[in-house]
């Protein structure tokens, strides 16, 4: 028998206590077993007459309760909407109970309380939360392209008013204690140390006033709102919704829908229609696509990076920064705000001057308040120290070269350095070309060498590549990957190779749409299907993003290992040749000569690439373009697997929608991949074949096509 989550106790001889606390869990989630947990104890108080209250509390400090148990919501994705639509009711009924029972009933609530565990709290008559930073409340479920399936679209307009509720249910980011305060959902904030003693009180004062019972009734009506203000709200949050999801999740706007018109109905017909709603979003290919984005990060969260758990990671207490350009300061950036003390080194002195203005910039900087702050700005410039000197960097534990990207003269770095480090110093490229193999090749310490490879812009790119070289030890990547980790990112382990992992799949979907532009396919069109397919810009505005040189740069690198598939455009070069490299000097692909640095249509352009364009006006459907641009991402995925690049196909995933914005919806490239089937991929190949061997099934693919292989095995 499993062991029990909820322990039933009486802090008090008429008030009743249910603690949460998943055995060998860090967070409490609520599966099938623990709602039946639940149904039994609520069977028996129900029946006793002698009770003021039952508190729900959880065991866990800091934790409430984290949700439902998505592993049971994955193995059921393919019932019917018949049979989640009465698993939905089913729960409904079950909470309800908490907002009928013949005793007061309160949530006490100390850390996330967040989906089915808000829902739990959301149907007991009254809340008391931790003042703790810890404590947040929220409807995070349509992140997993679902809404709240038991009554929270019920309860929370009716507790929180509907604006709120609209707003946090839609949107799904959780609200802090305080907020959850001046909202309603809380009687009271207390200190951790009080939140029983404060509960047991609440239930006292709820016993002798009664309030809760006029609640309780009000709660279970319809919703007090005039049509006009009905129509209002849903117009301008449908607008919000729109601008946010492009179209893409349909999980905010169905449950603005049923939020809508739940309002006029009383709660039991409104948990009716949130059930049906919940029933079409249920099981979804986006619904699928999202859980796997969940337990991808899960994963990532939980990965060592070296696939075995008996390495400590080294601690890494200071941080050495060489190269205080574009990179560096935001790598360093990126320590300070963890409270890391970051040395910034450069040989330029007005280099450093102003990499350091740019970090102080950056962690000033108050999102709240939308400026910069002072006292932020008190609070972190201590921890930088900004030198040319070398020496001043030896007692580092970590040392991160984001200098120029040459080959010869980061090896003049290295060896110049190396004498000067610890037995233990780390050191660690931030290349993102050179072989990491070839950076070592002449270092006393190979193993203590990685790339810990950061996007650009640091402060916003969440995935980080951390390569190993040929002798890096797994003591230098579980470090480097604990240490990305420490900055709030999301690493993944590649092996050394051109590209590394997510520039190597980047690039041809990129030159693909410039052989698309060749071929006479107008650019506005090829933008458009890539955006179609859910990418945050279209590849021709990414060139000019990530600068025109340097994609010819990083381009070549991928030519000369690749020759026959890596076939350059003409256009590129002729652009650059032009002096149009992109965003940085306002020319590029487009113009950005306005004020906002909106890209704008130039008519310059078309003289310098119509040489280079065979057909113009050429007919090609959006279908046809998005299989142009994405399959031979695909198969380069399949060749980065084929050479064990990446442990496990999760990874390129990850890395690319960290990395460059893959549609989270579509759930990753493999995972897309295998939604389509490797044997229709290999079909739907066929009419590409005149491209040659870069739009050629793999070995990999065929043989999947062949045996019915998927790319995800459990
Ligand atoms: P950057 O040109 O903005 O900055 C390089 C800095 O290094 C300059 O301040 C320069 O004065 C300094 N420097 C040059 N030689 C030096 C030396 N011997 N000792 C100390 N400082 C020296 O370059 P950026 O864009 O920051 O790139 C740096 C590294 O990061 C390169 O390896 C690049 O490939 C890599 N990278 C760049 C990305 C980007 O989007 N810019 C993205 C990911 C990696």
């Amino acid at each position: 028998m499993a062991a029990q989550t909820l322990t039933l106790s009486f802090p008090e001889p008429d008030v009743a206590l249910l603690t949460f606390d998943t055995p060998d869990k860090s967070a409490n989630v609520l599966s099938t077993s623990v709602l039946e947990e639940l149904a039994e104890h609520l069977d028996k108080l129900e029946k006793r007459n002698d009770l003021a209250g039952m508190i729900v509390i959880s065991g866990k400090p800091g934790q409430f309760i984290a949700g439902a148990d998505l592993r049971e919501f994955v193995a059921s994705l393919d019932i019917t909407a018949e049979k989640t639509a009465k698993m939905c009711r089913r729960g409904q009924s079950l909470f309800a109970r908490l907002s009928r029972s013949p005793f007061v009933t309160v949530s006490a609530i100390d850390g996330i309380c967040v989906g089915g565990g808000a829902e739990l709290a959301a149907w007991c008559d009254r809340r008391i939360l931790t003042d703790n930073t810890k404590t947040a409340y929220g409807f995070p479920e349509v992140r997993l392209g679902l809404f709240p399936g038991w009554g929270g679209t019920v309860r929370a307009p009716r507790i929180a008013g509907l604006g709120n509720a609209v707003e946090m249910i839609t949107g799904g980011e959780s609200i802090t204690a305080k907020e959850a305060f001046a909202m309603g959902w809380a009687s009271d904030l207390v200190p951790a140390e009080n939140l029983l003693a404060a509960a047991i009180s609440l239930v006292r004062a709820e016993q002798k006033s009664g309030e809760y019972l006029k609640d309780r009734q009000r709660w279970s009506g319809p919703i007090d709102i005039s049509p006009t203000e009905l129509g209002f709200l849903g117009a301008t949050a449908s607008a919000v919704i729109q601008q946010q999801t492009k179209g893409h999740y349909p999980a905010p706007e169905a449950a603005l829908e049923t939020m809508l018109g739940g309002a006029g109905l009383d709660d039991e017909a409104a948990c009716q229609m949130e059930a049906e709603g919940m029933a079409k979003l249920f099981g979804s290919p986006i619904n699928a696509a999202l859980l796997n984005i969940f337990f991808l990060t899960d994963r990532n969260k939980k990965d060592t990076g070296i696939g075995r758990e008996d390495v400590t990671p080294a601690e890494i207490t200071s941080v050495a920064v060489i190269g205080a350009g574009i990179m560096g300061s935001g790598i360093a950036a990126a320590n300070v705000k963890r409270d890391l003390p970051v040395t910034l080194n450069d040989s330029r002195a007005d280099a450093l001057a102003k990499g350091v203005q740019a970090i102080l910039d950056e962690v000033s900087y108050n999102k709240a308040t939308k400026g910069k702050d002072i006292d932020r700005t008190l609070q972190y410039a201590p921890l930088v120290n900004a030198t040319t000197l070398d020496a001043e960097m030896a007692s580092c534990d970590l040392i991160i070269e984001a200098i120029i990207e040459n080959e010869d003269v980061k090896k003049q770095v290295y060896s110049r350095l190396e004498q000067q480090l610890g037995d233990n110093t780390i050191l660690a490229s931030n290349t993102s070309t050179i072989p990491i193999t070839k950076l070592a090749a002449e270092l006393q310490h190979p193993d203590r060498f990685c790339g810990i490879h950061f996007f650009n812009p640091v402060r916003k790119m969440k995935l980080v590549e951390v390569i190993r070289g040929a002798q890096t030890s797994d003591l230098t990547v579980a470090t480097a990957v604990a240490y990305a980790k420490r900055l709030g990112k999301s690493p993944i382990v590649v092996n050394d190779g051109p590209g590394f992992l997510v520039n190597r799949l980047l690039l041809p979907y990129m030159n693909e749409a410039l052989h698309l532009v060749g071929e006479g396919v107008l650019i506005s069109e090829v933008e458009k299907a890539a955006k179609k397919f859910g990418m945050p810009m279209g590849p021709i505005t990414l060139y000019d993003v990530v600068g025109l040189d340097t994609a010819v740069y990083a381009g070549q690198v991928l030519a000369d290992a690749w020759p026959d598939r890596i076939v350059a455009s003409p256009i590129l070069p002729a652009l650059v040749e032009a002096g149009r490299i992109g965003q940085k000097t306002g020319r590029g692909f487009f113009s950005y000569q306005n004020k906002r640095n909106r890209a704008q249509l130039d008519p310059e352009l078309e003289p310098i690439i119509a040489p280079h364009i065979k057909a113009s006006g050429q007919k090609i459907s959006t279908e046809q373009i998005t299989h142009r641009l994405f399959f031979p991402m695909l198969l380069e995925a399949t060749r980065v697997l084929e050479e064990n690049i990446v442990r496990d196909p999760r990874d390129v995933d990850l890395g690319l929608i960290f990395g460059i914005g893959f549609p989270p919806f579509k759930g990753g490239l493999l995972f897309w991949a295998d939604q389509l089937g490797a044997d229709k991929i290999v079909e739907m190949l066929k009419p590409l074949e005149s491209l040659g061997p870069r739009a050629k099934p793999t070995n990999m693919l065929i043989e999947m096509a062949k045996s019915g292989g998927r790319f995800y095995v459990a």
